[in-house]
Parts: structure tokens; C-alpha cells; sequence
């Protein structure tokens, strides 16, 4: 069964659509991330899943059930979900335990399944000693952890986390981030979470939605959007590759294709159904050096030590304006003119 499930959902906000007939199904207890550049409307789409908002048109279901569609809407305490907020949104005069221990009263639990579900959740997050704080008496990651135990409280199926690291310094993060897969394990719940930061996505997530302008551009895993991404945003949002424009000579068999750049022909993977233009995605891990006679020409525009190996920024012929990044164990002075042997890359239509 799908922990959530999406169809045609869009929000206006006047003439302006925030999210655009999104479609996405989450399957139970999967880790999905929800990745875009600022304003791409992913707050949007947690605050429509978690019923702050009412969708303008499509359905939501959440573990089976309809939450929102032209005739329904349940409200948010009722869609049996969790939302941890960018702010935290803690109540500074309460203390840490009851903060925790809020909604379990909303929810009108007993004292001593509420104090013993309390402790459960402070443990869980490292924080079974700070019951008794006040909010401001704590660091970022605690509040943090705080609302997040908050979250746990409820056991919810459904946990949706906005952007919930971006307030952390790194190292913080990285500790959070090992914190949040184990207890995705742990509570075998189904887990959205926000961010703009790839590596965070990746580092989280079994599944990435990357979002463009309020509409999905692809649904994968991390390494599937990073080796065949299917537009061009994903492209340039994932991995820092270079796209370089490039002629589709003979369409896609197999998933292979081949492709004419710089007077060359070489090889690529693909799903291209036809000729004609297209781009080159090019990621420097793939490229070498190479002194071959099919190598493509190309000439070193900047060159930088940094340890152990120099990285080249260089210029293909005929493509002056987009710079592919190579790693060289030899220095190559700015101006020379090199081979590019390319191993991998991926070849989208225009
Ligand atoms: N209540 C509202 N009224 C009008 N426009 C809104 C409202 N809420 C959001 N928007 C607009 O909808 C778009 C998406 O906003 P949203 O907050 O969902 O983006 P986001 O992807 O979460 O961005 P960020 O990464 O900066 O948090 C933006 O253009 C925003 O200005
Ligand atoms: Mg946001």
C-alpha cells in the first residue's frame, strides 16, 4: 500500500500555481525527499499533504485514505501525520517534557501512557536528561531533536519534515542526518522530508522528487537521477555536471546511443528517441586525459592544485561557453591544448 499518494495536486495562489498537478505515490515506510531550488512550492506541497492548506484541485491519500479531494477534506489532527516545522515551533514557557508530552494531551492520553510515550521519544533523540529545560536553555540541534520528539510522541505513520536541518551547522547536520535514517529504521514509519541541499536529499533519502517551478521534473532514486537525469534542471540541480550541446546521430537501442561532438563520434547512454540536437551530460569523475586519436579536442581555459591531483577546466572545440571539469594527476598550464577521453555520459533530446 502507498504511505501517500498524490494525483493532479495544484495549489493557486491567484493566477499564480504553486504547485502544479503533482502526481507521486510513497510507498509504506519509504524516505522520500522532496528536493527544489527556493520557491519551487515544497512547503506548499508538505503544508497541502499535512491539510494546512486545501488544495485548489487532485486528491491526496494518505495510507489508503482520501485527506483531500473536490468533496473531502479531513482536518490535519485527524490525517494521522507528524510535521516537524523549519522553525521548530516549540513553546518557549513549557518545558522540553512538555512540549513533547502537547499533543499526547490534545490527544487526551492517559498520564502514565503519556509519561512513559514521552520518555520513549526523548531517549530516542538523545535528550532522556533535558525534560525539565526550558527551550531557550538548549542549543539549535537540541530544539531540534526537541521537535522532532514531539513528533515521535504521536507515533505517526506519516512524518513530514520541512527543511529540518537547514538551521544546523555542518558537522551538526551530518550527525543529524545519521539520526534521522536510524530512526526512519526504527519507527518504520513513512518519512517526507523538504530540502534544497542535493546532498542532503541524497544522504537521506531512498527516493528524491526533484521540483521545478511547482511541477515534478523526476521521481528516482539518488544514483538513477544522477546517471540518467531526465531534463535538463535535474541535470545541472544534481551533481555538478557540465551540459554540452552535442548532435544525437542515431537514436537510443538498448538505452545506448551515439552522439557527434567536436568532429567526433563516441558513444553514450541514453533514451533519445529520435536525431537531432541534444546535450551532453558530462561529469568529471567519467573524463580523463587521453592522447588518443579519437580524444576530443578540447583546451585548458584553468587549472588548480588541490592535493594530490589538478583540476582542469577546459574548453571542447566549437563549445566555448560551457567549461567541463577534469582531474589530472599531471599539471596542464592554461592555454594547452588536450585529448578528452570521455567513459560515460548521458545524452538527453533537446
Ligand atoms: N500563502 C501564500 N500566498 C501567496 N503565495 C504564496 C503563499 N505561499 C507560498 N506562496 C508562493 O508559492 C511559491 C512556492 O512557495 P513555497 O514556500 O512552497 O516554496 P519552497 O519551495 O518551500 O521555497 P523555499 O525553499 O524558499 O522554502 C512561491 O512563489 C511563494 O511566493
Ligand atoms: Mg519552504
Amino acid at each position: 500500500m502507498s504511505g501517500l499518494e498524490l494525483d493532479g495536486v495544484t495549489k493557486a495562489f491567484g493566477a499564480a500555481r504553486a504547485v502544479d498537478g503533482v502526481g507521486l505515490a510513497v510507498a509504506e515506510g519509504a524516505f522520500l525527499a522532496l528536493l527544489g531550488p527556493s520557491g519551487c512550492g515544497k512547503t506548499t506541497l508538505l503544508r497541502l499533504v499535512a491539510g494546512l492548506e486545501r488544495p485548489s484541485a487532485g486528491r491526496i491519500a494518505i495510507a489508503g485514505r482520501v485527506v483531500a479531494d473536490g468533496g473531502t477534506f479531513v482536518e490535519p489532527e485527524e490525517r494521522g501525520l507528524g510535521m516537524v516545522f523549519q522553525s521548530y515551533a516549540l513553546w518557549p514557557h513549557m518545558s522540553v517534557a512538555d512540549n513533547v508530552a502537547f499533543g499526547l494531551k490534545v490527544r487526551r492520553l492517559p498520564a502514565d501512557k503519556r509519561r512513559r510515550r514521552v520518555a520513549d521519544a526523548l531517549a530516542m533523540v538523545g535528550l532522556a536528561d533535558f525534560a525539565d529545560r526550558k527551550p531557550a536553555q538548549l542549543s539549535g540541534g537540541q530544539r531540534q531533536r526537541v521537535a522532532l520528539a514531539r513528533c515521535l510522541a504521536l507515533e505517526p505513520p506519516l512524518i513530514l519534515l520541512d527543511e529540518p536541518l537547514a538551521n544546523l551547522d555542518a558537522h551538526l547536520r551530518e550527525t543529524m542526518q545519521r539520526e534521522f535514517r536510524r530512526l526512519h529504521r526504527e519507527t518504520g514509519a513513512t518519512f517526507v522530508t523538504v530540502t534544497h541541499d542535493q546532498a542532503e536529499a541524497m544522504a537521506l533519502a531512498d527516493t528524491i522528487a526533484v521540483m521545478h517551478e511547482g511541477r515534478l521534473q523526476q521521481v528516482a532514486a539518488p544514483q538513477d537521477l544522477y546517471a540518467a537525469p531526465a531534463t535538463e534542471m535535474v541535470a545541472r540541480f544534481i551533481g555538478r555536471g557540465a551540459l554540452v550541446p552535442v548532435a544525437i546521430l542515431e537514436p537510443a537501442r538498448e538505452g545506448r546511443l551515439t552522439v557527434s561532438l567536436a568532429g567526433r563520434t563516441l558513444a553514450a547512454r541514453g533514451a533519445a528517441t529520435a536525431p537531432g540536437p541534444g546535450r551532453l551530460v558530462l561529469r568529471s569523475e567519467t573524463l580523463s586525459l587521453s592522447e588518443a586519436l579519437d580524444a576530443i579536442p578540447a583546451r585548458v581555459v584553468d587549472a588548480v592544485y588541490r592535493g594530490g591531483a589538478h583540476t582542469l577546466d577546459l574548453a571542447i572545440d566549437g563549445v566555448e561557453d560551457v567549461l567541463v571539469q577534469v582531474h589530472s594527476r599531471e599539471a596542464r598550464a592554461p592555454g594547452t591544448r588536450v585529448g578528452l577521453a570521455v567513459e560515460d555520459a548521458w545524452a538527453l533530446a533537446e
